[in-house]
C-alpha cells in the first residue's frame, strides 16, 4: 500500500528506478526536498488548485493529483491564482473544450503577476491532437500538457518542469497514444472522507458512433480484481462507507484479465468487504447487462438501489446508426426486467437530442421511451459533432434551431416525468447518507438516498458521513426536503 512506503530507503543519489511506481515515488521524494527549500526561502508552501471538467472519471483522476501534490507539500487553494494550476479536460462535447480555453486564457492575468506560476493541463482533451496544437500556438502560458495514459507520472512530469535548472521556458507536452500498464499504489486526496470512487476499469471499446471517449481514453483495460478489494478495504479503514465502482462500461469489466472475472463476480467479493456498507457503480451499457448481474441486484445487501443505464435515443433506427446494439423493444424489456427483480430501484439515464438524420417521428420514440421508462432522473445533451467520430461526417446533420425546439420538448417531458416519479416516495424513510453543511440553507445538512435523490433536511455537521434514516416530506424534481426519522 502507499502508506507503507520506506521513504528513507529511496536514494536520490541513485538515477531514477525504471519500475513503477517506484520511479513516482522517487520523483515525489525529490520534490518534497524541493519544497523544503522552497518552504524555507520563502516561509510558506507553494499553493495548488485542481480543477476538473467533465465525469467522474476525471473527478477520480483528478484525486490522484491531489493526492500527488499534497505529498509534495503543496497547500490546496480553491482559488486559481494559485502557485500550480491544474486543469483536468473533458472532449465529451465541443462546448467542454470552448470552456477550458476560456479558462486557460483567464490565467494570464494570474501568471503576469506571478511569473513563477506553473499551469498544467490533462485530461481528455489533451489526447486530441488539434486541441494540443492549438494549446501550442496559442496558450504559450501553459507549461505541461499530459494525457489520460500517463497520470501516473504526474510527479515525474512535474520535477522537469519545475526542477530544470536550465528553465529554458519550453511547454513540456508528453501525450501517449494508449496506456500499457496500470499503475497502483499512488496516493490519493478523496474530496469526501466517507465516500470514494474506485476505478475497476479504465477505456471503451464500443464506438458508439458520436462518441470520442475510445479515442481518448483508449481500449478497455480492467484492473485485478485483487487489486481493487484491497483498495476498498484500505479505503473502508480509513473511514469510507460508500463507493462507486468507475468504468466506462462496467457491465464489460474483467473479460481481458488474465484469469476472466464477471462484473457480478466482483461485485459479490467486494460485498464481502467488512465495514463497507454502500456500493454504486456506472455506467451500464443496456447491451451488456446480464441476467446474472439483474439477479445480484436483487438479493445484494450493499448495492444502492439506482441503476444509470443510458439510452441515447428512443428509435431503434437511430439506435442503430449510433452502433448501440440494442433496439427501443429491447431496452424496454430490459427495464421491465429490472424493476421485476428489483422493485424500488431508481432508473437514470443519458439522452441526445439531434443525432444527424433524427426524424420528427425518431425523436418522437424517445420521448416515448421516457414516458414508459419511468426514469427518476435523465442527463439530456445536444449532439455534438466531435471530429473523428462517425458520427462527424455523416449527412443530414440537424440543423441549430431544430434541435433547440427538440431539446426544449425534450427537457419538458424529462421535468414532468422525473416530478411524477419523484412523488412516489413521498412519506416513505429513506437511509440517506449524509454528505455535506447546506450552504445555502443554515441549519440544513445535505445527503443522498441509496436510490441516488438529494434531500436536505435539519441537522448539523456531527451527521456528516453517517447513514441515518429521513422521512421524504416535500418533493422538488431531483431532491427532497425531509426530516429525520426518530429512532
Ligand atoms: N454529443 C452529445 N452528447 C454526447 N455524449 C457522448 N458523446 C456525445 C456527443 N458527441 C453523451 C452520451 C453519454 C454521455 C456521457 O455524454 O449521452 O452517455
Ligand atoms: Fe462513449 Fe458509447 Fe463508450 Fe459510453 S459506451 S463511453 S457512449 S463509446
Amino acid at each position: 500500500m502507499y502508506n507503507e512506503i520506506n521513504w528513507d530507503g529511496i536514494d536520490l543519489q541513485q538515477p531514477p528506478p525504471e519500475e513503477e511506481p517506484a520511479r513516482q515515488y522517487y520523483f515525489i521524494k525529490l520534490l518534497k526536498g524541493w519544497m523544503d527549500g522552497i518552504i524555507k526561502e520563502k516561509g510558506r508552501k507553494l499553493s495548488c488548485c485542481v480543477n476538473t471538467f467533465g465525469c467522474q472519471m476525471n473527478s477520480r483522476d483528478s484525486e490522484k493529483i491531489l493526492g500527488i501534490l499534497k505529498c509534495i507539500g503543496y497547500e490546496e487553494t480553491g482559488s486559481e491564482n494559485a502557485d500550480l494550476v491544474v486543469f483536468n479536460t473533458c472532449t465529451v462535447r465541443e462546448n467542454a473544450n470552448l470552456k477550458v480555453y476560456g479558462r486557460i486564457g483567464q490565467l494570464k492575468k494570474y501568471k503576469s503577476k506571478n511569473p513563477g506560476m506553473v499551469i498544467m493541463l490533462c485530461g481528455c482533451m489533451m489526447q486530441e491532437k488539434e486541441a494540443v496544437a492549438k494549446i501550442k500556438r496559442s496558450y504559450r502560458n501553459v507549461d505541461v500538457v499530459f494525457g489520460t495514459h500517463n497520470i501516473y507520472k504526474f510527479a515525474e512530469l512535474l520535477a522537469m518542469k519545475v526542477l530544470d535548472s536550465e528553465d529554458s521556458g519550453k511547454m513540456v507536452v508528453d501525450v501517449w497514444e494508449d496506456a500499457e500498464i496500470i499503475v497502483e499504489n499512488l496516493p490519493a486526496e478523496r474530496k469526501y472522507p466517507f465516500k470514494s470512487g474506485v476505478n475497476i476499469m479504465y477505456g471503451c471499446n464500443n464506438f458508439c458512433s458520436y462518441c470520442i471517449v475510445p479515442y481518448v481514453r483508449g481500449r478497455e483495460r480492467s484492473r485485478k480484481p485483487e487489486d481493487i478489494v484491497k483498495e476498498i478495504e484500505g479505503l473502508v479503514k480509513d473511514g469510507v462507507s460508500e463507493v462507486m465502482l468507475l468504468g466506462q462500461n462496467v457491465n464489460s469489466y474483467g473479460k481481458n484479465l488474465e484469469e476472466p472475472l464477471s462484473f457480478t463476480g466482483l461485485l459479490e467479493k467486494i460485498e464481502q468487504i467488512d465495514g463497507l456498507r454502500r456500493i454504486r457503480f456506472m455506467t451500464s451499457h443496456p447491451k451488456d447487462l446480464s441476467d446474472e448481474l439483474i439477479e445480484f441486484m436483487g438479493r445484494s445487501e450493499k448495492l444502492c438501489k439506482h441503476i444509470h443505464l443510458p439510452l441515447q435515443s428512443g428509435s431503434s433506427r437511430l439506435l442503430k446508426i449510433m452502433n448501440r446494439h440494442y433496439t427501443k423493444e429491447e431496452y424496454l424489456l430490459l427495464v421491465e426486467k429490472i424493476r421485476k427483480a428489483v422493485p424500488d430501484i431508481a432508473i437514470t439515464t443519458d439522452i441526445i437530442a439531434g443525432f444527424p438524420g433524427e426524424t420528427e417521428e425518431d425523436f418522437n420514440e424517445t420521448l416515448d421511451v421516457i414516458e414508459k421508462a419511468g426514469y427518476d432522473n435523465a442527463f439530456t445533451f445536444i449532439y455534438s459533432k466531435r471530429t473523428g467520430t462517425p458520427a462527424a461526417t455523416m449527412d443530414c446533420q440537424i440543423p441549430e434551431n431544430v434541435v433547440k425546439e427538440r431539446f426544449d420538448r425534450l427537457l419538458k417531458v424529462v421535468h414532468c416525468t422525473t416530478a411524477r416519479k419523484a412523488e412516489q416516495y413521498l412519506g416513505k424513510i429513506s437511509d440517506v447518507l449524509v454528505e455535506e453543511v447546506n450552504a445555502q440553507e443554515e441549519g440544513y445538512v445535505t445527503g443522498r438516498t441509496g436510490q441516488n435523490y438529494l434531500v436536505h433536511f435539519k441537522g448539523d455537521k456531527s451527521l456528516i458521513g453517517s447513514i441515518v434514516p429521513v422521512k421524504l416530506c416535500e418533493s422538488r424534481g431531483f431532491y427532497y426536503y425531509g426530516e429525520l426519522a426518530g429512532e
